[in-house]
């Protein structure tokens, strides 16, 4: 085979995967009742409602699959994806994926240790920095599965460490990175590393 035929191959199987992910202006039209508590943008209004807005579309359908089986139990989801397909799903994923996420502001009093934490992560106690995985500006690694933090409610993200630590979320894989980690994290070292996040882009 020529050069330029195995180039427009790959083009072509690459372009055929983006299009087999989820079709975002279709997910607009499925996510009326999201809005509710995500708002309809994702860029959620109360900090226990996480934003959406921006998020890793491959980790949005791995949670969207997670609270769906009950993986990850959320209450205050209950029976609202029982209905999707999985190609309403892969559409809201990549619906909220398109949008822009909103940043909020750190409590100054916090940030020096959060971005200690976050940056430098607790060497002595083999904690490894949460950079490594969510980026320096918390962008995250998508095709890792790693989502954004930058800019998330800091509310939520202490919930979720909370849960984490506590072992109330664990469907971190069979790794559990995100448990043995928040297991390193105390009460104020949550409180810290969360508040740094929502001001964090
Ligand atoms: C009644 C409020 C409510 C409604 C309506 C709702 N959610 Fe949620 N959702 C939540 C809460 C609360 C959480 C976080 C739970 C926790 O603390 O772990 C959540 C979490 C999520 C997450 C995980 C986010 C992350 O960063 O891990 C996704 C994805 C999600 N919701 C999608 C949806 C979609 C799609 C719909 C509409 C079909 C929807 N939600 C409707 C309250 C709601
Ligand atoms: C080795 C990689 C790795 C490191 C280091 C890491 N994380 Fe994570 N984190 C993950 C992965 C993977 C997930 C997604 C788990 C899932 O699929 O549900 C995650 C999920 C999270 C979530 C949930 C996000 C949401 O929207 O619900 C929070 C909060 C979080 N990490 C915070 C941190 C903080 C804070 C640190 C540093 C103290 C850290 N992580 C370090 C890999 C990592």
């Amino acid at each position: 085979m020529n050069k330029v035929l195995v180039s427009l191959l790959l083009t072509l199987g690459i372009t055929g995967l983006a299009h087999a992910a989820g079709n975002a202006e279709a997910g607009q039209g499925k996510v009326v009742v999201c809005g509710a508590c995500h708002a309809a943008d994702g860029n959620s209004a109360a900090p226990n409602f996480p934003k959406l807005a921006g998020q890793g579309e491959r980790y949005l359908l791995k949670q969207l699959h997670d609270i769906k089986s009950g993986a990850r139990p959320v209450v205050e989801m209950t029976g609202l994806l029982d209905n999707l397909t999985e190609e309403d799903l892969a559409d809201i994923a990549a619906y909220f994926s398109s949008q822009q996420m909103s940043v909020g502001a750190a409590d100054p009093k916090l940030v020096k240790r959060g971005g200690e934490l976050f940056r430098g992560g607790k060497l002595a106690e083999g904690m490894p920095a949460c950079t490594g995985c969510h980026s320096p500006n918390g962008a995250g690694l998508d095709a890792a599965g790693y989502p954004q933090l930058g800019g998330q409610h800091a509310t939520y993200i202490a919930k979720q460490l909370t849960d984490f630590r506590e072992g109330n979320r664990t469907n971190d894989g069979d790794s559990m990175i995100m448990r043995s980690i928040a297991a390193k994290l105390s009460n104020k070292d949550i409180e810290a590393v969360s508040s740094f996040i929502q001001g964090l882009h």
